[in-house]
């Protein structure tokens, strides 16, 4: 930890940033390792360039925070009227009144914010999002053993889950299922995202929402699912024919297949993540399909299950060993139904290489 504060601590300096203030959330578990859930009652930690921790936070939390010395701690209790107060004493402490103060505008709530500029009327706000971004797209080896565990966490959950498959049960009792394997093989409780089962017509939407339509013969079925360990994320989709599908369907499914095959072939150190979707776009483009890949190829996955680098055409981001991200390209046909094949991949010296390695080619289910 001292050393990702070391390195922010860089990034501030070059940034023009005195400090930055992060409210519950990944940016804030990476620098410290604590999890706070996000509440009404506003927790706020700040990070100076100069080296000193403080953190606005419930009485109740302080079992927290005990024993972090370098973390000073302002306290508030269960009368909104006494929070102010604790913000203007961190504030003060710090001698951040008239200081730059980075924030990240995808997590801090207003609700933090307004108490940010009230205790420090003269202080400015600037976005934090890339100093924050940057630190956190390159994955040591610890955070890479937490994502591979979080994969093989998701892939046994998934084994698990088919051999109760049989055709007739309902979007959502697969998806029951799904979560159900997912906690059992060792998930840690805050999932990803919900998993997505999606079936026949609703395969068509990349986004579909479980629904109470049975599953049936001749349907294309996507789940798209994941794990956590230690707050790292697993992401992955796979299709499956639900006894026999039409030849075209069974078509698209395998250029779905190919061009994840080209993405993760194509990814290595050095070329822009827009190669890696130009790479597995192609394939789809080559095969007719090219106007039903609706979506980017893939999305950078670490604590957060979107960041960067981020996989989409004209991205001239250069990838760096130690990056992690999803290639998922899929085709959708409304109406008719989809196929998607999303693996976690992070580069390596030589390439890029899957953490997932579930059979990849249309799957037959009865
Ligand atoms: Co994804």
């Amino acid at each position: 930890m001292n050393a990702r504060y070391r390195r922010l601590q860089v990034a501030l300096q070059r940034a023009r940033l005195q400090a930055i203030a992060l409210n519950p959330g990944p940016s804030l578990t990476y620098l410290t390792g604590l999890h706070f859930h996000l509440m009404e009652r506003p927790v706020v930690a700040f990070f100076t360039a100069e080296g000193q921790q403080a953190v606005v936070l419930p009485r109740l939390e302080a079992p927290k925070v005990a024993g972090r010395d370098a973390l000073q701690p302002f306290f508030y209790g269960d009368d909104p009227s006494q929070w102010q107060a604790a913000f203007r004493e961190a504030i003060a402490a710090l001698g951040l009144e008239r200081a730059r103060i980075g924030v990240e505008p995808t997590r801090l709530r207003v609700l933090e914010l307004r108490y940010l500029e009230a205790a420090a009327p003269h202080a400015v706000f600037p976005s934090a999002e890339e100093v924050l971004a940057d630190l956190r797209v390159v994955k040591d080896a610890d955070e890479l053993a937490a994502m591979q565990r979080a994969v093989d966490i998701a892939q046994r959950a998934l084994e698990a889950a088919l051999a109760g498959f049989r055709a007739g049960m309902t979007e959502r009792e697969l998806a029951a299922e799904v979560v159900v394997q997912l906690l059992r093989h060792g998930s840690e409780p805050d999932l990803p995202f919900q998993p997505i089962v999606a079936a026949g017509p609703n395969a068509a939407n990349p986004h579909a929402v479980p629904t109470e339509r049975p599953i049936q013969r001749g349907d294309l079925l996507i789940i798209d699912w994941g794990a956590t360990w230690e707050g790292y994320f697993s992401d992955l989709t796979r299709t499956f024919a639900v006894g026999e599908v039409d030849e075209e369907l069974a078509r698209i499914a395998a250029v779905a297949a190919q061009a994840n095959a080209a993405g993760r072939a194509a990814a290595r150190a050095g070329i822009s993540a827009g190669e890696v979707d130009a790479a597995a776009r192609s394939v789809i483009a080559a095969a007719g399909y090219g106007a039903y890949f609706t979506h980017r190829t893939g999305h950078g996955l670490g604590l957060d299950v979107h960041e960067r680098p981020f996989i989409f055409g004209g991205n001239d981001e250069i990838l760096r060993p130690g990056m992690t991200f999803t290639v998922e390209p899929g085709i959708y046909l409304p109406g008719r139904g989809g196929a998607r094949v999303e693996d976690d991949v992070v580069i390596t010296a030589e390439g890029a290489r899957s953490l997932s390695d579930l059979p990849r080619a249309l799957r037959r289910l009865e």
